[in-house]
């Protein structure tokens, strides 16, 4: 039999999102895993792979554009490939409330907009480091920490993951059944190039709904 594939799809600005990934692969630990980097380089092929994690970072209200882009242009594939993760990874998720898949307004504005329901959902709190930031970010993070009841002293580095659920979301999802392909891939005719300028100009940033939205 031959060793099965997990297939790491991530967008990172500071790393927090990627590591969360890394920690949900570290699960399977008998698998080939594969990363790709959405904010660098296309999906690779999607029946390659066993399994796919989508794990993207929000930024300013968004996942990032160009993954957003890159996941649009084989939506097809990602519709019906048998066992897809998308996980988000964020600060308001360090409240529970939002940390609810089906409840995150982030993750189900992408949802909508690709017109896609990922076999397993969630959403994981990401990490507050003032220090790291430019000095507009971090006045941002903390006008956004003072309305929010957060951390507002520049020094703090602040992780807000928990790594045990973390884990066990890649423990569950390591040791459930592997499913049978079904469907065809259906890219044919994707542009990459175009429709991730295309998706470019339907963004807008800077449109933070934060913890306000509710
Ligand atoms: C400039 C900036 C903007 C952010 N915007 C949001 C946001 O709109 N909503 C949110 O919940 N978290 C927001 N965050 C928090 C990030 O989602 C969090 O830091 C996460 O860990 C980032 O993941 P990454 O390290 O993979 O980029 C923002 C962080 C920064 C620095």
């Amino acid at each position: 039999m031959s060793t099965p594939r997990l297939l790491v799809a991530y967008a990172s600005h500071d790393g927090q999102t990627r590591r969360i990934a890394e920690a949900i692969a570290a699960g399977f630990e008998t698998w080939q895993v594969t990363y790709c980097d959405l904010r660098r380089e296309p999906l690779p092929a999607l029946q390659a792979h066993d399994r796919v994690l989508v794990a993207l970072g929000i930024r300013y209200g968004h996942f990032p554009p160009q993954a957003v882009a890159r996941l649009r242009v084989r939506i097809n594939e990602l519709r019906t490939h048998p066992d897809v993760a998308l996980i988000g990874v964020c600060l308001s998720a360090r409240k529970p409330r939002y940390a609810d898949p089906q409840r995150s307004a982030y993750l189900q504005r992408l949802l909508r907009r690709l017109v896609w329901q990922p076999g397993r959902l969630a959403m994981f709190a990401g990490a507050l480091r003032y220090p790291r930031y430019r000095w507009w970010e971090q006045r941002l993070m903390q006008l956004v920490m003072l309305v929010s009841g957060g951390p507002t002293n520049r020094r703090t580095d602040t992780e807000y993951t928990d790594w045990r659920t973390v884990r066990r979301f890649g423990l569950e999802w390591a040791h459930s059944p592997i499913l049978p392909a079904t469907g065809t891939d259906g890219c044919e005719g994707d542009n990459e190039t175009t429709r991730v300028r295309g998706d470019h100009a339907l963004m807008i940033p800077g449109e933070a709904e934060w913890e306000a939205r509710r």
